[in-house]
């Protein structure tokens, strides 16, 4: 049928289609993408699998960015084949039902070729419902469902505070949920910001959860990088790395979270529930240092080597992005500095260990937000770890990993024999117990038995800001847990003197909420937790509503922010990102 009705009825609805249906994408093409920010990213059996977070891209063939959109998808990257960053293709399988959300925690079940995804928070406050624990069945070619997952003790369950920023790790078949950051946008109807105290940990195999958190209020971690390091220790152990301490008792703010530095390392082994500590060297990554990425690499040697890149001072005025990268080797302890990435620092990125010996860092935001376009292709970096080298493409058929030239000639000299112990235990952990291995003639040299990867993606964690290395305080550790206190002293004890440069914008008070109203939505995720969710009475805004204009939340909180009510904010993204917004 061509009568000229239909036809012009037919050239109506493609006018109208070309006019109002911007064509947006949770992956773009190369040249539209912009950015992509918050997050996760695990590797399960041949896959890397990307999670939540949120994507800024071109649309209607403009070269303007449009605000950031949630991201509807599961995507994954196939490691069997190599690829380019500009030629890589991301898989999309569809969310529905699975939770829609930003910084996530995943953890992955190898047994059951399964991902669990807990906490994280509901971008723009959209479609808030009880969190539950998620599970993506993987189908083995880049693409899942995803399902519920019902707890097998649901009264501890339904006790749990789900947050965001969290540290997290899997080991063997468990997941740690270290820390985090509750807020109106990571709980329905909740009404504080909150940084949560203690240690959660899911069995795989039984479904129970455990909440074990020790006795203290104080003992938080937001923002932190965690990684599995199967290598050392009777079961391996758990290194918890950077962020901040805020206090638990108030709302989190930077004066009240002194960060974790790189030096004295805090790491638990899972399996004796006991937490250590132990003093690196080498050339320490500068801290505070928040929303970095971690992946880990048992080398050829025996050894482990703990790569880590980005993050954001959140002690400076417009939190400046970090664009430095190092590697912690391990058992010696000792920090080496790696070349700069080209693309330029990011945070609210995460990093994989992907194929023999690459990491593969997905997504981020620079110091210029989320309308930049990312300098990476697609948001994708690819680090080779044994030549030291940033690199475009990820290769599927490198060899092993063999630790770079500079960590060899460190154990060759000999520093090993030269590290102070922090106890003989420690030593005992990651020296003469690596002796004992099996085919391990000397300290450095040993075969290793590659144990399946166990997951250890982690993305940036928690919230809020760097203070500044608080001081130390003895602790006994008690339990996996009081690691926690690590490196911590009470505010009343050295009074947090470092922190008087640090703009503490949470202290600034919020228009108050009117029923109805929307908060203005972070453009960045670590702002929602400097002042966007809160409100005049220092209460996170319980389940915020996405206004009705598409995106207006995110456009608002970017550059200019228009309306009276949302002036104060703006006046606090002016605080915070400074110039540095437009540098
Ligand atoms: C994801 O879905 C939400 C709600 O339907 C929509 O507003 C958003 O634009 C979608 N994201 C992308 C990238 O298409
Ligand atoms: C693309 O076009 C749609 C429909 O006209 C509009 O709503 C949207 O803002 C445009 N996007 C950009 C980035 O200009
Ligand atoms: C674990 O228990 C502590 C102490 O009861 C509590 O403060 C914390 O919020 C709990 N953690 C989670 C994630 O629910
Ligand atoms: C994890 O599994 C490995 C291999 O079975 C085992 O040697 C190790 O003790 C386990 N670690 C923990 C913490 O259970
Ligand atoms: C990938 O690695 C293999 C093995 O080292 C090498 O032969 C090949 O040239 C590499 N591919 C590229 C593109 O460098
Ligand atoms: C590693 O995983 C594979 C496939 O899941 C399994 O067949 C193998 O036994 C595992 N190896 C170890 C050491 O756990
Ligand atoms: C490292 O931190 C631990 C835990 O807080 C502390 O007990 C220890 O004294 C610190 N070590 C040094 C050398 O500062």
């Amino acid at each position: 049928m061509r009568s000229p009705q239909a036809v012009s009825l037919l050239a109506a609805v493609l006018n109208l289609t070309h006019h109002v249906a911007a064509e947006i994408f949770d992956v773009p093409s190369v040249d539209n993408f912009v950015r992509r920010f918050s997050c996760t990213s695990i590797v399960l059996g041949n896959y890397v699998y990307i999670d939540g977070g949120e994507i800024t891209q071109y649309e209607n063939g403009s070269n303007t960015a449009s605000a950031s959109n949630i991201v509807n998808s599961t995507l994954s990257l196939d490691l069997t084949t190599s690829w380019t960053t500009t030629e890589a293709v991301l898989k999309s399988s569809p969310k529905a039902p699975g939770p829609v959300k930003g910084n996530v925690v995943l953890w992955a079940d190898h047994a059951r070729n399964t991902l669990y995804s807990w906490g994280g928070k509901w971008q723009f406050g959209a479609n808030m419902k009880k969190t539950e624990l998620w599970k993506f069945l993987a189908d083995g070619s880049g693409g899942g469902k995803w399902s519920t997952e019902q707890p097998s003790n649901p009264s501890r369950f339904n006790e749990l505070v789900p947050a965001e920023f969290i540290a997290f790790a899997t080991v063997n078949n468990t997941g740690y949920a270290i820390g985090g950051q509750a807020s109106g946008w990571t709980q329905l109807y909740r009404g504080s910001n909150q940084a949560i105290p203690g240690m959660l940990s899911y069995n795989f195999d039984t479904r129970e959860w455990t909440n074990s958190t020790d006795l203290s209020p104080f003992h938080t971690i937001a923002q932190a990088s965690a990684q599995y390091v199967p290598t050392f220790g009777p079961g391996g152990v758990v290194m918890v790395m950077g962020g901040s301490m805020p206090d638990v008792d108030r709302a989190p703010s930077i004066a009240n979270s002194p960060a974790q530095d790189f030096q004295n390392l805090t790491f638990f082994d899972p399996a004796a529930s006991k937490t250590y500590w132990q003093v690196a060297t080498g050339e320490i990554p500068p801290s505070p240092r928040s929303e970095f990425c971690s992946a880990g690499w048992q080398n050829t040697d025996g050894g482990y080597e703990i790569f880590i890149f980005g993050g954001d001072n959140k002690a400076v005025s417009g939190y400046p992005k970090y664009r430095d990268a190092y590697v912690l080797s391990l058992p010696g302890f000792v920090w080496t500095k790696l070349p700069e990435p080209p693309a330029g620092g990011r945070a609210y990125h995460s990093c994989v260990s992907a194929g023999k010996r690459q990491v593969l860092s997905i997504g981020g935001l620079g110091d210029s937000g989320s309308k930049e376009k990312d300098k990476a292709p697609q948001g994708l970096l690819v680090f080779d770890m044994t030549a030291m080298k940033w690199v475009d493409f990820y290769n599927a058929s490198l060899d092993a990993y063999e630790a770079p030239g500079v960590i060899k000639d460190w154990y060759a000299k000999g520093s090993l024999d030269k590290v102070q112990w922090s106890s003989e235990t420690v030593k005992k952990m990651f020296v003469e117990q690596k002796q004992d291995l099996p085919g391990n003639g000397d300290g450095d040299d040993g075969t290793s038995t590659e144990p399946n990867k166990s997951g250890t993606t982690s993305t940036p964690v928690a919230a809020i800001a760097g203070g500044v290395v608080g001081g130390v305080v003895a602790l006994a550790a008690i339990g996996m847990v009081a690691w926690f206190l690590v490196r911590r002293r009470r505010r009343g004890a050295n009074g947090i003197a470092n922190n008087t440069d640090a703009k503490d914008p949470m202290h600034q008070v919020l228009p108050p909420m009117l029923p109805g109203t929307v908060t203005q939505y972070p453009a960045e995720v670590g702002d929602s937790l400097q002042y966007s969710e809160l409100s005049g009475d220092g209460r996170a805004r319980p389940n915020p509503e996405k206004p009705s204009g598409a995106n207006g939340l995110a456009e608002l909180s970017h550059n200019g922010v228009q309306s009276a009510q949302h002036l104060k904010a703006q006046s606090f993204t002016a605080e915070l990102h400074g110039d540095d917004v437009r540098r």
